[in-house]
């Protein structure tokens, strides 16, 4: 296990996911993703309600939610890659008071395309694996069969969920931009092409 920390950052559809689960595999990393976090517990009682509440509409969970699951999930952890977490300011502001990070690698990706990978997007509900139905499908015909959208991946929700980015998690990534680990990666590209790049950078930070 490695003790590399590296944060992931970009709007929905950018590919964090996808992406860090080859991080976590090359790098022997955890890779924890607070969206799956959440999605495995969306039913938990909070002082705010259910994080299922906020999931379904494509709203944000609130801050002391997220804050109290975060620092759960790192605590003991020496290396990971951390996917969803800060998408606010507060959120950023907390993260740096428990952990520091080796490489903060935000994603671009245009509004057109983010909308086609997120409509297209298929989830494996027995592993949680994601598909694509143009870029990305499973061969096994019963995989394929139980493949399911996920409710926030809906035009509507889609369109809420980009507005959240916009109002509230793009503050998270200006915040970042002067800091010494951060980089900007085309999330345009391929899967492969993508991936190349973040490894390029990842190697040179673990020299
Ligand atoms: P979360 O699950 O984190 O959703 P998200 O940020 O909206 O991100 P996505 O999972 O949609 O996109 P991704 O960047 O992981 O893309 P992916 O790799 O899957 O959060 C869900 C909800 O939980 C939030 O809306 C909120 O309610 C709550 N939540 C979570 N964290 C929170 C926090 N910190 N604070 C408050 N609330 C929080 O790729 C997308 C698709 O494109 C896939 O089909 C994939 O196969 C395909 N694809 C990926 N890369 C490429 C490529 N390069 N080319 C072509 N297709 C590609
Ligand atoms: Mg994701």
């Amino acid at each position: 296990m490695s003790s590399l920390r590296v944060l992931p950052l970009g709007p929905p559809g950018a590919g964090k996911g996808t992406q860090s689960r080859r991080i976590a595999e090359a790098y022997d990393i955890n890779h924890i993703s607070t969206g799956d976090m959440l999605r495995a517990n969306k039913d938990m009682e909070t002082d705010h309600g259910t994080p299922g509440e906020y999931m379904d509409a494509g709203e944000l969970v609130p801050d002391p939610v997220m804050k109290a699951v975060v620092e759960e999930a790192l605590s003991d952890l020496d290396g990971y890659v951390l996917d969803g977490y800060p998408r606010t300011l507060e959120q950023a502001e907390h993260l740096e008071s428990v952990t520091d990070l080796d490489a903060i690698i935000y994603l671009t990706v245009d509004r057109e395309e983010l909308i086609r990978r997120l409509s297209g997007r298929r989830v494996d509900p027995e592993t949680g694996q994601n598909y694509h139905v143009e870029f990305d499908m499973p061969d096994d015909p019963a995989v394929r069969e139980r493949l399911v959208q996920r409710t926030d991946d809906e035009p509507d929700r889609v369109e809420t969920r980009l507005e959240e980015y916009a109002t509230k998690t793009r503050p998270v990534i200006e915040h970042y931009t002067d800091h010494e680990a951060f980089v900007e990666i085309d999330g345009n590209q391929s899967p492969d092409e993508v991936w190349e790049d973040i490894d390029a950078v990842l190697r040179d930070v673990g020299e």
